[in-house]
């Protein structure tokens, strides 16, 4: 079998569970040939072993069974990093590459403030991320799963930086006894009556997605307890569902009273960042 027909094959599966067959289909094959994408394209006429084309059967059937390609391959990229994922942790999204632009902008525009907390971090995309692009960060990286928190660790280690991360099984951030320059969070964010019909429900944790009621309970919690772990100065960036916007603000406000606050839109112009700076 050539690339080429592979590709095709691939992408006719791909086809019906993405809305990026094409993509999928030329990451898949980057990974079973273990060459990067641009190799994959250049060299339509080379041939799959007869390995690879097992490989290839096997992560399709997987594909076909409705797994995620990132939990298929094991690993996922993330502001141009690549994170080992499992179905422990939820996908990172590039909608949260926004908050990592808005947070590196402040850390960058304020050097002195060098403390940092991501409350829910999953697969660790973004304390690890923080941590690589400044590295005087400290961060202390929260979650609830001990399974995430594995996965968190394995990929501070992949990126060389797990000394200056802390990981902490918690929620949010109680048993805190010291306060933070920067809270990052994207904490789950979906109304429970509207997960069912997610094509990712059952797919990735539920625990990373549901938000209670009105998809705001985890939020509201830490809008509540974020006073006292804030520094003087500081700053809060919460990932938000687009729907969430104005309810989210106004929470903001009822605990941030003389904060300035923002409503910062994802590229898709949907509301995605609640920023609260004191
Ligand atoms: C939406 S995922 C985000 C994961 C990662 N930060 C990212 O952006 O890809 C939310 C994470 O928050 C964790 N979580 C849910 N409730 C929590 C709580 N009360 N305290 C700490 N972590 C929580 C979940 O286990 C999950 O890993």
């Amino acid at each position: 079998m050539t690339i080429s027909e592979a590709l095709s094959k691939a992408q006719t599966i791909t086809t019906l569970y993405s809305d990026t067959p094409s993509l999928d289909a030329q990451v898949l094959l980057s990974h079973i040939l273990e060459t990067p994408r641009t190799w994959v394209l250049a060299h339509p006429e080379g041939k799959l072993t007869p390995n690879q084309q097992n490989a290839l059967s096997q992560k399709l059937s997987q594909i076909e069974s409705g797994t995620p390609l990132p939990y298929v391959l094991g690993h996922w990229d993330f502001y141009g990093l690549e994170f080992t994922v499992s179905p422990a942790v939820l996908i990172p999204r590039p909608e949260t590459e926004l908050l990592i632009e808005e947070a590196l902008q402040w850390l960058r525009a304020h050097p002195k403030h060098r403390t940092a907390a991501d409350i829910g971090t999953g697969s660790g995309c973004i304390a690890i991320t923080l941590a690589k692009q400044i590295p005087n960060l400290q961060v202390t990286a929260t979650d609830v799963s001990p399974d995430a928190l594995d996965i968190a660790h394995t990929n501070a280690d992949k990126h060389s930086v797990a000394e200056q991360i802390r990981f902490v099984q918690t929620n949010l951030l109680n048993d805190e006894r010291t306060t933070f320059n920067i809270i990052c969070a994207n904490l789950p964010y979906i109304p429970t009556a509207a997960l069912h019909s997610l094509d990712v429900y059952g797919q990735e944790p539920t625990l990373a997605l549901d938000g209670g009621p009105d998809g705001l309970n985890a939020i509201r919690d830490l809008l509540k307890h974020a006073p006292q772990y804030l520094a003087l100065g500081g700053l809060i960036l919460l990932e938000i569902d687009s729907s969430q916007g104005i309810s989210a603000l106004s929470l903001a406000q009822d605990n941030f009273p003389n904060a300035s606050l923002r409503l910062l839109p994802d590229l898709a112009g949907h509301d995605r960042l609640i920023r609260i700076e004191t």
